[in-house]
């Protein structure tokens, strides 16, 4: 099933959309959703091998691309390449706020480096990517998809950096939803489950856990960067025109029984990582 046997080829035709972090992983796979319904794209990340390749993989879908390596950490290299973006693709209609980062870590072992480096990527680079592109969207009337996560609304063990930077993210939305209604910007989250084959889940799921993992997801799998993306053009598109300030759980059903099972998974895992370390294994 691809997206363009439920929604027409030209849903987005010529529009652009912005996704920071969309050079790999889910905001790929958004972006690629995005180009199947006729959109141009606007990526930022900081790894140019990633933009290359990014890049190489949209325009082979028809979409034209303007790719800037940038850190959202930084607002000024952020709102030039939105401005290059804007000359080249024409302004943006939504902007996904998708970079982020995680490492699984015990509170009591995070540094405040730790903490601040992941906070200052998802939530305040999250709000730079929306500050420095109201102007646009304002223009545009157009809508702010937050790319949050579980760790949100349900405490996960070893994401206490994680889960106070994706709540932040998520009363963000909810604040600019309530504030710039009046502009007709709309803003809301999807939270993703585990997804198949990316950098989170390689970071956080352990080895071998997939397996009794996937047994505690009432779906019975992990999501694909297609089941994200396809909420996303949903969420973006004028189907959904009436809603604004929602967050939209896409995760099998993964959070209705708990962090309980993964959080015995991955305290074996680290546990198992420390005995060998000790033994210099
Ligand atoms: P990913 O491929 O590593 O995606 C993160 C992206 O953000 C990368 O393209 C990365 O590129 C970029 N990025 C990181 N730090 C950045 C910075 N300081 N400035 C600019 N760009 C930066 O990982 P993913 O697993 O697909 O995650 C994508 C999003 O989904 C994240 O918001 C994550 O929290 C969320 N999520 C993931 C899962 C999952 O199962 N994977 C579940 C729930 C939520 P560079 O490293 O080149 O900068
Ligand atoms: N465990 C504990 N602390 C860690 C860590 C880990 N696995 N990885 C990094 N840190 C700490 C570092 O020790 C450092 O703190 P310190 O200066 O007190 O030692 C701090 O985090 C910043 O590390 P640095 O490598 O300089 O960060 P960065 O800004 O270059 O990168 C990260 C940010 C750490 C989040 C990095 O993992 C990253 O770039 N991730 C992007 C991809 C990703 O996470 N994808 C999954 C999304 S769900």
């Amino acid at each position: 099933m691809t997206i363009t046997s439920y929604f027409a080829k030209d849903l987005f035709l010529g529009q652009t959309v912005f996704i920071t972090g969309g050079s790999s992983g889910i905001n790929l796979g958004i972006a690629r959703n995005f180009a199947a319904v006729g959109a141009n794209l606007g990526i930022v990340g900081r790894s140019p091998e990633k933009l290359d390749a990014a890049t190489a993989e949209l325009q082979a879908l028809g979409a034209q691309v303007s790719a800037h390596s940038a850190d959202v950490r930084d607002y000024m290299a952020l709102e030039t390449a939105m401005q290059r973006c804007r000359e080249e693709l024409g302004p943006m209609q939504t902007l996904v706020c998708g970079a982020a980062g995680n490492f699984p870590c015990p509170a009591e072992q995070i540094t405040p480096n730790g903490f601040k480096s992941v906070m200052d990527i998802d939530l305040l680079g999250t709000f730079h990517a929306c500050r420095a592109a109201f102007e646009q969207l304002k223009e545009t009337r157009g809508n702010i998809l937050f790319i949050s996560a579980g760790q949100a609304f349900m405490p996960y063990a070893f994401q206490a950096h994680v889960g106070a930077a994706k709540a932040g993210i998520d009363q963000m939305m909810r604040n600019l939803a309530l504030e710039w209604g009046r502009f007709g910007i709309r803003c809301n989250s999807i939270a993703p489950g585990p997804i198949e084959g990316t950098e989170g889940v390689r970071r956080l799921v352990p080895k071998d856990s997939a397996g009794p993992l996937k047994k505690t997801i009432p779906l019975g799998r992990f999501g694909t960067p297609d089941d994200i993306g396809q909420l996303s053009v949903f969420l973006a598109s004028p189907l959904a025109s009436y809603i604004t300030g929602t967050l939209v759980v896409a995760d099998g059903g993964q959070n209705l029984s708990g962090s309980g099972v993964w959080t015995q998974l991955i305290m074996a895992e680290m546990a198992k990582a420390k005995s060998e370390r000790l033994l210099g294994l």
